[in-house]
């Protein structure tokens, strides 16, 4: 009785397994980074930036440190996550423009962090804004505030300037 042919894989075929499970493995991961509904790290500790007086209107400072810009609108403060939502690159603020772009696949977002064009397909991030004890905007990173499950509508996507 012929003895059952064996099929050996070669390295073309080793190849195009890895790619496809790679490619798997990408488009899963890019699933669930889509579907992340706000979440709370509470490791996180909240931050004093700054005192209102010292921002213009229609102005963004970045502070790096937090990967933030924070805006000052004529509705008041807000902060964006400087995290580009297509892939992750670090977009830059255009002062010119009043656009923030992309440098990795030209998405381009406006001042209120809504996306203009590009690949990405959802708006900045933003963090929750707080008034500090002494009148101070603080920055609390533990909370993200997503456009597109109505998230900029929570009190502390927008901090509203106090009267
Ligand atoms: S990572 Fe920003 S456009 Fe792709």
């Amino acid at each position: 009785m012929p003895e059952p042919e064996k099929k050996t894989l070669t390295r073309r075929d080793f190849l195009w397994q890895g790619l496809f499970w790679a490619g798997l493995w990408a488009s899963l991961l890019s699933v669930l980074r889509y579907l992340q509904i706000p979440s709370r790290h509470s490791e996180i500790k909240p931050v004093s930036l700054l005192f209102p007086a010292a921002m213009e209107l229609n102005t963004v400072q970045a502070f790096p440190a937090y990967q933030i810009w924070l805006v000052r609108s004529p509705e008041g403060f807000y902060a964006l996550r400087s995290i580009c939502t297509h892939m992750g690159c670090l977009p830059d603020w255009k002062p010119q423009a009043q656009e923030f772009h992309c440098p990795c696949h030209h998405s381009v977002f406006d001042l209120r962090g809504l996306r203009q064009r590009g690949p990405a397909l959802r708006a900045l991030e933003r963090h929750r804004l707080f008034w500090g004890p002494q009148g101070e905007i603080m920055l609390d990173r533990s909370v993200i505030y997503r456009h597109e499950l109505e998230g900029w509508a929570q009190p502390g996507a927008l901090l509203p300037f106090q009267s």
